[in-house]
């Protein structure tokens, strides 16, 4: 993965030390994640550019679109067992992605219509959709933050006004962290705000795996992703991970049945068809 260039959506502060986050730029002439699963999703809120980039990945793994909405569907299992088994009331969900069916609120408040949500996006297309569509059932609560999660004192301080920090809160970042470089402590930023939430609380994350293709394929896709940032055809720069650096993000914590797999594999629905092999890996974990 390219390394050293700032990404887009990353300043830095006059100082030069520590990173600043700034919104996502508007440009639909540029692909961007949230549209190009969007697309991938079989959605209609995207572009050509992300069309483009979408279909260049998925003539390198054919699994692409299977793997968002195994994803999506990993999304519903696990929040529905928050809901559920583990009596989550608060979520915060970092990486909102633009609307769809089954958004974290929905598939709570389901369950428990009184539970409070938090959505926090840096995009501004997510954040139009979002402020639009996220709206909550009458006895929960939704709440929507414009904030880079790099920034997690926006994010935290923010979803405060929702969120009672006493109580147990589900974090939930499904499909972000590959966003964020080695560069910007991605590690750092799970840790703070898995410390800002009390014992009880549980983390929600899925992320592209850099050990889930044969070797070729892997190293070609990665060529491709980081051959789009260059030439300022995508505007995130993606970084895989194996298995072993997703299980860093639940150090100190306890994971869940079935452990860190591959999101089709997490609780699966019973019946459910494999329908392909998704290029994902994914946990929740509970803070002792
Ligand atoms: C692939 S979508 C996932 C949506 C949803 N979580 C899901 O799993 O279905 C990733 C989302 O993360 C957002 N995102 C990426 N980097 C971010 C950052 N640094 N701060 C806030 N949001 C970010 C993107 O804008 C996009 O909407």
């Amino acid at each position: 993965m390219t390394s050293g260039e700032t990404p887009a959506g990353v300043g830095t502060t006059s100082g030069g030390t520590a990173r600043k986050a700034r919104p996502l730029p508007f440009d639909t002439s540029v692909a961007n994640q949230a549209r190009i699963y969007d697309y991938l999703l079989g959605g209609k809120d995207n572009y050509a550019a992300d069309r483009a980039a979408a279909e260049a990945a998925l003539k390198l793994v054919p699994d692409g679109a299977f793997t968002a909405r195994a994803n999506r569907a990993f999304l519903g299992r696990a929040v529905r067992y928050l809901a559920g088994e583990a009596g989550m009331r608060q979520f915060l969900d970092i990486g909102t992605g633009i609307p769809t069916a089954g958004n974290t609120h929905q598939v709570a408040q389901a369950i428990a219509p009184e539970t409070r949500v938090v959505y926090v996006d840096y995009d501004p297309v997510v954040l139009a959709h979002a402020r639009a569509l996220l709206t909550s059932h009458e006895a929960g609560a939704t709440d929507y933050i414009d904030a880079d999660l790099r920034d997690t004192e926006t994010v935290l301080s923010q979803a405060a006004r929702l969120l009672d920090f006493t109580r147990p809160v589900a974090v939930t970042l499904l499909a972000i962290m590959h966003a964020i470089p080695d560069d910007d402590d991605p590690y750092g930023i799970v840790a703070t705000l898995m410390d800002a939430v009390p014992s009880g609380s549980y983390l929600a994350l899925s992320h592209l795996a850099s050990d889930a293709l044969d070797e070729k394929t892997q190293q070609s896709l990665e060529e491709l992703t980081d051959r789009m940032v260059q030439d300022r055809m995508v505007q995130q720069q993606f970084t895989y991970r194996t298995r072993e650096q997703v299980a860093r993000f639940f150090a100190g914590m306890d994971l869940v049945e079935p452990g860190l797999v591959r999101v089709e594999e997490w609780r699966p629905d019973p019946g459910t068809p494999a329908g392909g092999t998704s290029l994902l890996w994914c946990a929740v974990g509970r803070k002792p």
